[in-house]
């Protein structure tokens, strides 16, 4: 059996932060609220900069393609999961492609909230087994304040824009990180708690559709999306732990989604793991969705903490409702 890794790795984010004492001054919410509610302190945001989300995530692709010391020719798929894509069509994922100058690769894009980057990794590590492709440029990214409806102080506070790329590929000449295992499920049966209502076959654009503001991400009843949250990640963390035959005691790191500290701090606490050895970004980043645990994972290798060798786990869920894990040695 082929031995499937992260060849390269890459993180951006926009320059603009949004601090929570700015966003008292736009709702009406305090640094407080938003600290004890979800740990987040400020967030990058695409703000007045004129920049597309495939713009955002050109300098993660080219970092992660010249840490995986390959040639970007020889990049034969790329994938983007993303909400928030540079138009309905054609695909992020083939703008990405013209920015890089590639001129042959399967592009497409994905809706998995903020599973992205898991799914991702699936879908990557499937199509490489295939024996059809070499290299998978695999991209998870957002920018959530784009569709941030600024009035509404449930999810203003909540979503940072950035983004996070891997080259996925086969580990010859032991090369790599190896993708030990992933996992990903999905129940649509919830969908509308966490949904974007305006824009698609339902309610097509239309003045009309402006006016009820339905250009908006939505979410319903946030303490049920909470408690899905926690409960899917702890689950399927551990499936796919049974299934290595492993446990929490050999994961040196868990990287969560970066929705909500008090998230993490739970599915931590169920899967055993103490809170020194969960990475924690949301502070400064606040919930990037499908870019978020790319982000955790390049700042946390940035700052030294994450070493050559050490087992991670990683866990999140999103809208959809999608969910997923994935174990990496890193
Ligand atoms: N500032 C001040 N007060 C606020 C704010 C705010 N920004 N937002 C909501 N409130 C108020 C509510 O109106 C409510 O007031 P009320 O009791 O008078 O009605 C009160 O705070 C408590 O609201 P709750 O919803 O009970 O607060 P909760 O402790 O559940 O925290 C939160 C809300 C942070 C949204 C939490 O439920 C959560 O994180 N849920 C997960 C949702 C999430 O992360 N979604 C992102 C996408 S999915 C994902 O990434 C996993």
């Amino acid at each position: 059996m082929k031995r499937i890794g992260i060849l390269g790795l890459g993180y951006n984010f926009p320059k603009t932060i949004l601090t929570n004492a700015e966003l008292e001054k736009m709702v009406d919410t305090s640094d407080e609220w938003i600290t004890q509610r979800t740990g987040i302190k400020e967030r990058h945001i695409v703000g007045n900069e004129t920049m597309a989300n495939s713009d955002m995530i050109l300098p993660a692709a080219e970092k992660a393609i010249a840490e995986a010391g390959i040639d970007k020719s020889e990049i034969d798929v790329i994938i983007v999961g993303t909400v928030t894509p540079d138009y309905f069509f054609p695909s992020t994922a083939a703008m990405l492609q013209k920015k890089l100058g590639i001129k042959h690769a399967m592009v497409l894009d994905f809706s998995a909230g903020c599973t992205g980057f898991l799914y991702g990794l699936d879908i990557a590590r499937g199509l490489i087994l295939s024996g059809n492709y070499k290299y998978v440029l695999t991209v998870g990214s957002e920018q959530l304040t784009k569709i941030t409806n600024w009035e509404d102080r449930n999810t203003c506070v909540l979503f940072g824009d950035g983004s996070g790329a891997a080259i996925v590929g086969d580990m010859k000449d032991d090369k790599g990180h190896e993708i030990i295992g992933v996992l990903n499920d999905g129940d649509g049966h919830l969908g509308d708690l966490l949904i974007m209502y305006g824009g698609g076959s339902v309610n097509p654009m239309s003045h009309e559709m402006i006016d009820k503001k339905l250009q908006y991400l939505n979410m319903d009843k946030g303490g049920e999306v909470f408690k899905h949250a926690i409960l899917n990640m702890t689950k399927i963390s551990l499936n796919l732990l049974k299934k290595h035959d492993m446990t929490t005691e050999q994961i040196d790191w868990l990287i969560p989604h970066q929705a909500n500290i008090r998230i993490m701090e739970k599915v931590a606490e169920r899967l055993n793991i103490p809170k020194e050895r969960v990475a924690i970004t949301v502070d400064r980043y606040g919930n990037t969705s499908a870019a978020s645990i790319p982000m955790a994972l390049g700042t946390y290798i940035d700052e030294g903490k994450i070493k050559e060798g050490q087992m991670l786990l990683m866990t999140a869920f999103g809208a959809g409702f999608t969910w997923g894990s994935a174990i990496i040695k890193w």
